[in-house]
C-alpha cells in the first residue's frame, strides 16, 4: 500500500465528516469523474492564447463565464452573461488539471504579496439573508484556495497561517507574531469587520489587509469605501474584479470586444444599460416594455440570482412592474447591507435560451447555461468547459416561473432540498454534448472567444479606476485608443 501522510486528510473524508464538523458539504466527485480529459485537453489547446504582456501575470487567476445558448438560426448563438471571478463555486467539479492551474496561480499571487504580519482575505459567499443564513456548501473548495494562498505566503516568508474571521472575533484564534495570515470569512461579515483608516489602508483586527480573493467582495468593499481605499496598498485578486462583480461592466466589455472583433456564434451587439436610481430603473424598464423589449434587471455586485427580475409580459401593469422593482431593491438592500439598494443596476435583454430537448432525460424541458472557466497557466490563458447548469424547474412558456428561468446552481440548492450536482451536467463529456445538441467545434469556438474576451478584460484593467469613477457619476467611458487600434489591426490581419 502506498505511504500516505497521516497528517493529510482527503477532501472525500472532510466531506463525509462535514455534518459533524459544522454543516453538510456537497460532493461533486461524480461530476468531476465524468469529465473526459481528452475533450478537456482538446478545448484547452484550441483556446490557449498568451497574455499580451508578462507583467499582467499577477493580475489574473480565474474567470468562470456564464453563457446562455440560443437557437435563432442554423447553429447555436452564445451569450456571455457574466464574467464572475475568484469567488468561483464549483472548482471541485472541474477536471483536476484546471484546478491545479488555478491553485498554482493563487500561490504565485500570494507569494508576490507576502509581507510579515499582513493579511490576505478569502471571502466566501453565503449568509446573505439574516433570518435564514445560507451556509456555503462548497466550503471545502474555499479551503483548497486558502491552503494555496498560505503555501504561496510561505514560499516568500518563514511563516504563514490560516484563521477564520469567526475565530478572530471570538478570541478562539489569534494572529501569530511575524506570520502572514489568510483570513477566511463570509463576504458580508468581512465587509463589516474591515476598517479603512485615514491613510486609505484596510485593517482587520489590528492587521493590515493587503489583498483579497473574491471579485464580488473586492467590488463591494471598494463601493462601500468609494475613493477611500488606496489600490497601491490593497490588491484585488483578480485585477478584473470590477467586471467580475458588476454584470453591466462585463456586458460593456463584451459589447466593445464583439464590436471590434465580430464572431460567428455570437451576437453582433450586446444591448444593455446602467441605471443609477430607483426612478431611472423604473422609467427605463417601462420604456423598454413600451418598445416591446423583454428585459432582465440585475443589481450591482450580487450573486445567486439575488435581485434579478424578468419583465417578459408586455401587458404587465405599471403597478406590478414597480412592485417587483421595489422587491428587488429591498431584497438586495437587506442581503448585501447596502442602504438604498445595490445600484447601479444593469438592464439587459432577455435571451430566450435553449431548453434541454431530450425525451426521457430527467431534465428534459429545463433551461440551461454553460460554465466556461477561463484560467491562467503561467503566461497563457486557457478555457475549460466545466458544466451545464440546469434550471431547477421545467420551462413553461405559458406559466413563467422564476425558478424555471434561473440556472444558478447555488440558488437551486437553496430553494430545493436537492444537491447542486443533481442540476448540472459535466461539459467535457460527449453524452452531455449530445443531450444539448452542441458540437465539439462549436464549444471550441466558444472557448476561443472566452479566452480572447478575458484577455481584453485584463487589458482594460488600467482604466478600471476611471470606470469605477464613471459608474459613480453615471457616465460611460470610452475604450482606450491603443486597445482599439490593436484590436482593429488584429481583425484585419
Ligand atoms: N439576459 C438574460 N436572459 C435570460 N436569462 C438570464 C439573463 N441573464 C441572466 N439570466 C438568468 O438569471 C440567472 C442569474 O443571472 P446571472 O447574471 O448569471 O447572475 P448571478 O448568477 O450572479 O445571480 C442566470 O443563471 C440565467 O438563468
Ligand atoms: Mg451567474
Amino acid at each position: 500500500m502506498p505511504f500516505s501522510d497521516p497528517h493529510q486528510l482527503s477532501l472525500e473524508t472532510v466531506i463525509a465528516a462535514s455534518p459533524m464538523l459544522g454543516h453538510r458539504l456537497e460532493d461533486r466527485t461524480r461530476i468531476r469523474d465524468a469529465q473526459d480529459t481528452k475533450l478537456q485537453k482538446l478545448w484547452r489547446d484550441a483556446s490557449t492564447i498568451p497574455l499580451r504582456n508578462a507583467s499582467q501575470q499577477m493580475d489574473f487567476v480565474v474567470a468562470p463565464l456564464d453563457v446562455l445558448v440560443s437557437r435563432e438560426g442554423a447553429g447555436p448563438v452564445f451569450h456571455i452573461i457574466e464574467l464572475n471571478g475568484t469567488g468561483i463555486g464549483g472548482v471541485s467539479n472541474m477536471p483536476s488539471e484546471a484546478i491545479a492551474a488555478v491553485t498554482e496561480s493563487l500561490r504565485e499571487v500570494a507569494a508576490n504579496l507576502a509581507e510579515p504580519e499582513k493579511v490576505l482575505l478569502l471571502a466566501v459567499s453565503g449568509k446573505e439573508c439574516e433570518k435564514n443564513p445560507r451556509l456555503n456548501k462548497l466550503m471545502h473548495e474555499k479551503l483548497i484556495f486558502a491552503q494555496a494562498l498560505a503555501e504561496g505566503l510561505r514560499e516568500s516568508l518563514d511563516d504563514s497561517q490560516i484563521v477564520t474571521l469567526d475565530g478572530l472575533g471570538s478570541g478562539n484564534q489569534h494572529y501569530r507574531p511575524g506570520a502572514a495570515t489568510v483570513v477566511v470569512g463570509y463576504i458580508k461579515e468581512l465587509l463589516e469587520a474591515c476598517k479603512v483608516d485615514s491613510d486609505h489602508k484596510i485593517w482587520l483586527h489590528g492587521r493590515q489587509v493587503v489583498g483579497a480573493v473574491n471579485d464580488r467582495f473586492c467590488l463591494n468593499l471598494l463601493s462601500k469605501h468609494l475613493g477611500k481605499i488606496d489600490l497601491a496598498e490593497f490588491t484585488p485578486i483578480n485585477g478584473t474584479f470590477l467586471a467580475g462583480g458588476d454584470k453591466g461592466l462585463a456586458y460593456s466589455l463584451l459589447d466593445e470586444y464583439l464590436t471590434c472583433q465580430p464572431q460567428t456564434c455570437f451576437p453582433e451587439r450586446v444591448r444593455h444599460t446602467h441605471v443609477h436610481s430607483r426612478e431611472e430603473l423604473i422609467n427605463t424598464v417601462l420604456q423598454w416594455q413600451r418598445l416591446g423589449r423583454r428585459t432582465v434587471i440585475k443589481p450591482h455586485g450580487t450573486g445567486i440570482g439575488h435581485g434579478i427580475e424578468f419583465f417578459l409580459n408586455p401587458h404587465e401593469s405599471t403597478a406590478d412592474v414597480v412592485a417587483r422593482i421595489d422587491h428587488s431593491i429591498e431584497l438586495t438592500e437587506a442581503y448585501y447591507g447596502v442602504t438604498g439598494g445595490t445600484f447601479p443596476y444593469t438592464l439587459c435583454e432577455f435571451v430566450d435560451s435553449d431548453v434541454i430537448s431530450s425525451p426521457g432525460h430527467r431534465l428534459d424541458g429545463h433551461k440551461y447555461e454553460l460554465r466556461i472557466v477561463v484560467y491562467r497557466e503561467g503566461l497563457s490563458l486557457r478555457a475549460c468547459p466545466s458544466i451545464a447548469k440546469v434550471a431547477s424547474q421545467r420551462y413553461a412558456p405559458q406559466n413563467l416561473q422564476r425558478d424555471g428561468l434561473i440556472n444558478n446552481i447555488t440558488h437551486t440548492s437553496v430553494t430545493t432540498t436537492a444537491d447542486g450536482a443533481d442540476f448540472m451536467l459535466p461539459l467535457c463529456n460527449r453524452k452531455t454534448l449530445q443531450t444539448l445538441d452542441l458540437g465539439i467545434d462549436q464549444i471550441a469556438q466558444l472557448c476561443c472567444v472566452a479566452t480572447q474576451y478575458v484577455r481584453f478584460a485584463i487589458e482594460c484593467i488600467g482604466q478600471m479606476d476611471q470606470r469605477l469613477e464613471a459608474m459613480r457619476h453615471g457616465s460611460n467611458i470610452e475604450m482606450p485608443q491603443s486597445v482599439l487600434r490593436r484590436m482593429t489591426v488584429a481583425q484585419t490581419a
